[in-house]
């Protein structure tokens, strides 16, 4: 059984990762309006591995005793200035989202959960990935894909590492 201040904060993370979802849904809809049809694709990829990390909390959080919660989300951004600021706005999101798992993980050490610290290890690992594949990005964009747009949302989808696999995924 789920200690209550684990069930709360497992359940604030399946807020957070279904708002990651739907913020890179709305990234990926105003790169296909503007004509970016390999951005979107990845930003459509990523939306739905969001809703695949928000539906392992559901999952864990039930199957431990405890009742997830559907919330409602709040409503994302629909402009982005630039490319570049869509993905600066990216890797702060994850930024913020680690910051998240990380807490978590601390609130398992204090209640001595080891299971939910060892369900935990997936999400810790993911955010390494989540981080540096928008860092890459960036980085790209400064070399030379800021001015060769065209170019650069061609092979975006190269740039994307083979869905890491979940365990129960
Ligand atoms: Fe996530
Ligand atoms: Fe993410």
């Amino acid at each position: 059984m789920l200690k209550k201040k684990v069930e709360d904060i497992c359940n604030r993370q399946v807020e957070r990762e279904g708002y990651s979802s739907i913020l890179y849904l709305a990234m990926a809809s105003w790169s296909e309006s503007n004509g970016l049809a390999g951005i979107a694709a990845w930003l459509y990829a990523q939306a739905e591995e969001e809703k695949l990390h928000m539906l392992k909390f559901i999952k864990y959080i039930n199957e431990r005793g405890g009742k997830a919660i559907i919330p409602a989300f709040k409503k994302p951004p629909t402009e982005f200035k630039t490319v570049e600021e869509l993905f600066k706005e990216v890797l702060k999101h994850e930024n913020f989202v680690t910051a998240s798992i990380n807490e978590i993980v601390a609130v398992t050490l204090e209640e001595k959960d080891f299971n939910t610290h060892n369900f935990l290890q997936w999400f810790v690992t993911e955010q390494v990935e989540e981080e540096s594949s928008a860092q890459a990005i960036i980085d790209k964009l400064k070399l030379g894909g800021k001015s060769n747009l065209y170019q650069f949302d061609r092979d975006i989808m190269s740039l994307r590492p083979p869905a890491a696999k979940a365990p129960g995924a």
